[in-house]
Formats: C-alpha cells, structure tokens, sequence
C-alpha cells in the first residue's frame, strides 16, 4: 500500500502538475502529494473517535429520530432549546487523546439538515439558532490544532428538512414538499457549506460523507455531481482526503476506502462485502448500538471487545473509527469515558504493535491475527488454543519473544511450517509476540 503511494506521488512529481492536471480532466484522479502525506499519516494512525452529536441528540434516540414520524416543522424547534452547558472542547480532545484515538470524525450536519458550525446558509445553526449560541467546531477545531489530533468532518449529501434536496429513499413523513425539489440549488447549498467548512476551521483532513445511499443504483438513477465536489475539496485543501460511505467500492476522487460496522472484506451488517481496496481502510462501528445518544441503548461493549477489535482491524490494516454518542448536555456519557480509559492503558503499553504498522502477512486465524512494521511480526494471540500457535507457511520465524516482557520463546518446526511457542499467561486481552522473520 505505502510504495503505492508514493510510487504515485513520484510519478505526479516526475510528470508534473500541469500533466497531472490533465490527467484527472481526462478522468484519472491523481492524488496530489498532499493528499498522499495525508493517506500515510491517516493510516499510520490505526485509532480515532467518531462524534455523533446535533440537536437529534436531545430526543435521546438516536440520530434517525426525524426519519421515525416527527414532521420537521415539529423537529427544527428543539434548536430553539438546545444548551449543551457542559460541552467542553478540551475535556473531549484530552480524553480521546489520552484513549489513543489519533483524530475525531463529527458530524458537522447530519440527516436533519442542522448545521453544528456558523453557516451562513441559513439560521438552523448552532450558533444562529439556538440560545447556546457557540460555535462547536470552531472550539474543537482549534482544540484539535492544539492537542495535535487531526480533524475530519462528517458531512451528510442527503437532508430530511430542506425542501430543495430530491427526496430520496428515506426521510418520506417529514412534511417535505417534494414538487420544490431543485438539484442545483441544493448543490450549490452543499458546496457553499463545504467551502466554509474548508476556508474557516483550520486544516481538515478528511471531508466523511455519508448518505449517498439514499439514490443508489437500486432506486432512482441521479446524478450525485460527485466528481466536481471531490475536485473543489481537493482543490480548497490540497491535504484533505475524500472519504464516502457510500457502501460501494470506492469511486475515483476518494482516498479512503470505509466500512461500516464490519471489518475489511466482511459483511455481518449487511452493508458492506465490497472488494477490499489499496487504499487506505477505515472501519466505523460504535460502542453500544447507536451513533446518535439513545437513552435506551447503554448496551455498550466490554473494553475487551472493542480493544480486539482494534487490533482484529489492524491486523487487516484498518483503521478504526470508534463511535460516540454526546449526550444533549455536551459530555460523554460515563460508559464511553470509562472504555477510553482503558483503552488508552492498553494502547500505552501496546501501540507500538498498532501503530505505523501494516497488515500481517496472513489473513486473521483461529487463534487471532498479526500486524508488522517490516520484518518486526507482531502476533496477537486472542484465544490460544494451545499452548503453541503453528505459523502459515508463507512466513518464516527467526526469534520470538514476549512483547510485554521480552522473554525469547522458543521457535520449532512442523514440517514446512515455523511453530511459535507460548509463554504462560493469565488471561489477557491481547498476548503480543513479537517475531523477528527472515525477508
Ligand atoms: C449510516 C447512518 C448514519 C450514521 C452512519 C455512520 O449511514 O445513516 O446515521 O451516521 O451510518 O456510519
């Protein structure tokens, strides 16, 4: 994956912009070398904190309420009363910075159409439209710059409100009046709002749409206009990726390939099985059932779960973009806090076996899964089932030791195959071996 990049970047540098200029009119997406060092930093990171948070949260059931009968005459009046008093912007990056997480994903405007940041578009706003008043994104934006924690902005193509958007698959009982509906006028909305989000909050490293499901192939043929949107963006900050939740394989101009809910090349939710791109990955899934706060879900996972997790998505060379719900007030609930925390222990001690590092050099086995950082294997052993683990033939051990302690272990054979054997343990998340490999 890494040559690849910059094996294209060098290729962009060696032909030269105007080249490469040309290229991407005749089709192609080249990626600039910006957005290049952007994939590599991205992807070095393995761990960030998705943000799920507007006035839906207020409602305590999840971000799709809307979609579930209010009509949006209804629904737009919570704005009037949102005070999220306790929102601070430091709390939320130190945690997620002390759990490990590398950047934060929000939701700068989801299905409801209500923008969290000073838009001048209309007054269904943070600032303009409600008695808080502050605009969110500017505080965690300058937040992120200050505790070095890379930010990408969530962005939804589609909108449960505005009477211009084409009204699609979902959003039907909202009162929409459909013979309003104008696709220019709601692009132009879409990509003046990207522009402010691009011009006025500091470096964005990825612009995170979702919603384009809501005219796929499978219902009305329309016309998204991705590729100029891609090409503004692009072009308003040259390091900022293009990331789409669209559920397909990736289209040209995106340089993240997403998955939601499942792991690379997995479909459990149903959403996903699309070929597994060379592109960065990033997995999303939340730490209880829902994206948006929902006062019924506080069904959340065991940090254990979601540390495997991580690691499962490591060894595949994911990341993962762990959810958070806010709560209407502006903290993070206690649960979520209390999984960062333990999170951000395992990582102190083990990142240097996720970080930076690529997909092992065999699928996930029985036992668990590997990442490595060039011939350093790492071995995660999650559920041992014996006391030594046999290594797909492909690779060849040299040494091996303990992780934790650096005790050498002991390397046998099996035929063609190297045996690693196990240290003694309790029962652990993750029992790291570190492995020395012959090239
Ligand atoms: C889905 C949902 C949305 C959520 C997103 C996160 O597309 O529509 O509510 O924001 O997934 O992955």
């Amino acid at each position: 994956m890494t040559t690849g990049y910059f094996r294209n970047a060098l290729r962009c540098l060696a032909i030269g912009a105007a080249a490469c200029l040309a290229q991407t009119a005749a089709g192609e997406y080249v990626p600039s070398p910006e957005v290049l060092e952007s994939r590599e930093r991205f992807a070095d990171d393995r761990f960030g904190i998705f943000l799920h948070w507007g006035i839906y949260s207020m409602f305590g059931q999840g971000e799709w309420y809307l979609n579930y009968g209010p009509k949006a005459e209804e629904y737009v009046k919570a704005a009037k009363g949102f005070y999220p008093a306790r929102f601070n912007a430091a709390e939320w990056v130190g945690a997620i910075k002390d759990a490990g997480a590398k950047y934060i994903c929000i939701t700068t405007r989801h299905h409801d159409g209500f923008s969290m940041w000073h838009t001048a578009e209309n007054d269904y706003n943070i600032v303009d439209g409600t008695p808080f008043g502050r605009d969110i994104l500017k505080e965690l934006s300058e937040e992120c710059a200050r505790q070095g924690i890379a930010l990408h902005l969530y962005y939804s193509h589609l909108d449960w409100v505005r009477d211009d958007y084409p009204q699609g698959r979902t959003g039907h009982t909202t009162g929409r009046d459909a013979s309003k509906a104008d696709w220019n006028s709601y692009y132009g909305f879409m990509n003046r709002q990207l522009k402010e989000l691009l011009t006025g909050y500091g470096p964005i490293r990825a612009i995170w749409f979702d919603g384009w499901w809501d005219h796929d192939e499978d219902a009305t043929p329309f016309g998204w206009q991705l590729p100029e949107q891609y090409e503004m963006i692009h072009r308003l900050q040259p390091s900022c990726m293009v990331a789409n939740n669209h559920h397909q394989s990736p289209f040209p101009g995106e340089d993240i390939q997403i998955f939601e809910r499942d792991l690379p090349g997995e479909n459990t939710a149903g959403l996903s099985g699309q070929e597994v791109s060379r592109l960065p990955l990033e997995t999303c899934n939340t730490m209880n059932g829902m994206w948006g706060y929902k006062i019924l879900d506080q069904n959340y996972k065991d940090s254990r779960t979601l540390i495997r997790y991580l690691v499962k998505a490591a060894g595949m060379g994911a990341n993962l973009l762990l959810n958070i719900g806010p709560q209407p007030d502006g903290s993070l609930p206690a649960a979520a806090l209390s999984r960062l925390k333990e999170i951000g222990n395992w990582l102190h001690e083990n990142g240097e076996t996720i970080y930076a590092t690529e997909a092992g050099p065999f699928p996930a086995q029985s036992w668990g899964t590997s990442t490595r950082k060039g011939n350093r294997l790492f071995l995660h052993v999650m559920t041992p089932e014996s006391d030594a683990i046999l290594i797909p033939e492909n690779v060849k051990i040299k040494k091996a030791k303990e992780f934790a302690t650096g005790k050498a272990l002991k390397v046998s054979k099996a035929g063609s195959h190297h045996v690693v054997h196990l240290p003694a343990t309790g029962d652990v998340d993750d029992l790291i071996i570190e492995c020395e490999t012959y090239d």
